[in-house]
């Protein structure tokens, strides 16, 4: 699929990974719906890229919230791409602590909320505005990029309910391209292993140096902009659908 010259959205635009998709997608030509919370910083990014971004305040886990942003991005263009790259916080505890009292369920509905329902109704509503739009020359009429986490697959102690949401946008993903194929838009998920970003609350050097050695090769943290790169490949690719790949130098989590 060509974007130049046609409309995307990305739900935490203003974060790590957001950014620097929202940087990629504007120099690939689209124009770009920055969904975030985080106003000082989505204001700052859609000021430095001028006319071909615009922030939204968008809570992804509100119904209206999502539907306006979706509009702001239908009136930059046909919508054509989504990206789904918001964090939010999550418990970082196990089922049981020291003296075997479980963790509360209220933790885990929260990431649960935020990560995979606030997921899903991205997905779902961006899939009616595309569903609307008249297909391209290929039948296309859009791409949806989930983000889960290698932790989708090799959760470690202290995150059941992140393993959990992120197990449920892997298997959310294959279900949602047989569902939108009858109207030509694809789902794509990508499983990161450890980007440097906000998220991690520390300096590069640091960070690279507590994060970076437990990757096999490249012996170093993921960049944000080789998430962006291969966002911008799934654009271009139609035959890619279905499919959850992992960007993550050859890391597999261990129990710790
Ligand atoms: N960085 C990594 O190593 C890594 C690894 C695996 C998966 N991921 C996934 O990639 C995605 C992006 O992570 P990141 O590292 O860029 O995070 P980040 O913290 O840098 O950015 C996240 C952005 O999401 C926004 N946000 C928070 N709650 C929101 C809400 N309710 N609605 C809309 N926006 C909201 C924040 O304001 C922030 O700008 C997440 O889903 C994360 O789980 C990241």
């Amino acid at each position: 699929m060509e974007i130049r010259g046609k409309a995307a959205l990305v739900s935490g635009g203003a974060g790590g990974l957001g950014e620097a998709t929202v940087r990629r997608l504007v120099a690939d030509g689209a124009r770009v719906v920055i969904a975030d919370l985080a106003e000082e910083r989505g204001k700052a990014l859609a000021q430095d890229l001028g006319e071909a971004a615009v922030f939204v305040r968008t809570d992804v886990t509100d119904e209206e919230s999502v539907t306006s942003a979706i509009a702001a991005a239908s009136e930059l263009g046909e919508l054509r791409v989504s990206v789904c790259a918001h964090a939010g916080p999550v418990a970082q505890q196990r089922i049981l602590d020291r003296s075997g009292a479980p963790i509360p369920q209220e933790l885990f509905d929260r990431t649960i909320r935020i990560y995979l329902s606030g997921t899903f109704n991205l997905l779902r509503q961006v899939a009616a505005a595309m569903a609307a739009l008249e297909p391209l020359d290929s039948g296309a009429r859009g791409l949806v990029v989930n983000t889960a986490s290698i932790a989708a697959f090799e959760g470690q102690i202290g995150q059941s309910d992140y393993s959990a949401a992120k197990g449920g946008v892997v298997g959310l993903g294959l279900v949602a391209a047989r569902d939108l194929a009858a109207v030509g838009i694809r789902v794509v998920t990508i499983a990161p292993g450890t980007f440097f970003t906000p998220a991690f609350q520390l300096d590069e050097g640091t960070a690279h140096e507590t994060w970076g050695k437990s990757v096999p090769f490249p012996k170093r943290m993921g960049r944000a902009d080789e998430y962006a790169d291969l966002v911008s490949f799934l654009v271009g690719n139609d035959y890619i659908n279905g499919e959850t790949i992992r960007i993550d130098g050859a890391q597999r989590f261990g129990p710790k």
